[in-house]
């Protein structure tokens, strides 16, 4: 059985991991009405690894003999107007959910969860992906400025994702 507290914090991370989703989507459908089909195919990659992330936290709680609450996700709020401030957003999130992801393992440590350890292990490893690639993007977009050929270029590279 999962630990009654556990549960109730990957509860917590699972609608966490759904923003995000909802958060990217909301980036790509952004990039997408642009016409900047690669930034948005990279956004759109994104959410559906963020629905994933949810729903490994969903199976991994039924597994466990546990209670999976669906949460109500709020809508996404954009205030991102240069393309830059969108990929320096989603390094924000990921941050935040670096933190939200140490926290848990913290508990599991602290109440000796081992298997919980274990899939958080994988999450801990995973930040680091997450936050190196998007941290990526956010320093090519500082290195082109507002050069429109770099914008094509980087476009061009984000579609093949
Ligand atoms: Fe599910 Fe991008 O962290």
């Amino acid at each position: 059985m999962i630990p009654e507290k556990m549960n109730e914090a990957m509860n917590e991370q699972i609608a966490k991991e759904f923003y995000a989703e909802y958060l990217y989507l909301a980036m790509a459908v952004k990039f997408a009405e642009k016409s900047l089909d690669g930034f948005a195919n990279w956004f759109f990659k994104q959410a559906e690894e963020e629905h994933v992330h949810a729903m490994k936290f969903v199976n991994f709680i039924l597994e466990r003999g546990g209670s999976v609450k669906v949460p109500a996700i709020p809508e996404p709020k954009l205030e991102a107007v240069e393309y830059i401030d969108f990929f320096k957003a989603a390094l924000q999130h990921e941050i935040f959910v670096t933190n939200s992801i140490n926290d848990l393992m913290d508990l599991a440590i602290k109440i000796n969860d081992h298997a919980s350890k274990s899939i958080l292990q994988w999450f801990v490893d995973e930040q680091i992906e997450e936050e190196e690639s998007v941290g990526k993007i956010v320093d090519h977009l500082e290195l082109i400025g507002n050069s429109r050929n770099g914008i094509f270029m980087l476009d061009r590279q984000l579609g093949e994702r």
